[in-house]
């Protein structure tokens, strides 16, 4: 069973408080989803392996650790998780990063893919999947399995924002797979949204509404 790790860190705490409010801006929010992702980013990654190296100093020879493992790609769900790239990139500056395009569909709530470009040897990275609202799980759950059909072995999902009823499809679903989360909601309305939440994040990041 994978990882399920809620934030509990005061700065973020205190980020997504803001976040939540109606009366956050449009540049203010887009900054704070972009603080946000580094921070999970730094937990994201805490488990990344790592080997010895031999550093020469200006004073000696420092014995010390560099990054090991295969390399990264972040994989944004468009739109909203494109809000979260930069702020990735922010501490994983050689992560290539590949796009998959779903939609709502308003009535039956189920994604719709509609894009989807991945780097050419996506199977020989790891990947974090990266989208701020965690909500029905539908579309991370898809997201996924097109990851898997295209030989991704080792996937971390990370969102802002999720509804328990997303975490649970996403781990009944696909169990290998480590969540992150900056705050774990009570539940989705009929519309879908996450209660609380924050309202739509695609909107709120783009100004579309
Ligand atoms: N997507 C959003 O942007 N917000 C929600 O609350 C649920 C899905």
């Amino acid at each position: 069973m994978g990882k399920c790790l809620v934030m509990d860190h005061p700065l973020v705490q205190h980020k997504v408080s803001l976040l939540r409010s109606k009366s956050t801006g449009t540049k203010e929010f887009k900054e704070l989803v972009s603080e946000v992702s580094t921070l999970l980013c730094y937990e994201a990654t805490r488990d990344l392996p790592t080997e010895e190296i031999e550093v020469e100093t200006p004073v000696a020879i420092a014995t010390t650790r560099v990054l090991s493992g295969r390399k990264l790609a972040l994989v944004p769900i468009l739109r909203a998780g494109l809000g979260m790239v930069d702020g990735m990139q922010a501490l994983l500056p050689a992560a290539k990063v590949g796009h998959i395009g779903m939609y709502r569909n308003e009535e039956t709530l189920e994604p719709v893919e509609y894009y989807c470009k991945l780097p050419a040897d996506i199977a020989e990275r790891d990947v974090m999947v990266l989208d701020p609202m965690l909500a029905t799980g539908a579309s991370a759950c898809d997201a996924v399995a097109l990851l898997k059909k295209n030989g991704v072995k080792n996937i971390k999902f990370i969102s802002v924002i999720a509804a328990p009823e997303g975490v649970e499809r996403l781990k009944k679903e696909h169990p290998d797979v480590d969540i992150y989360m900056a705050a774990l909601d009570e539940k989705l309305d009929e519309n879908g949204y996450i209660v609380p939440g924050l309202g739509d994040a695609g909107d709120r990041i783009f100004g579309t509404k």
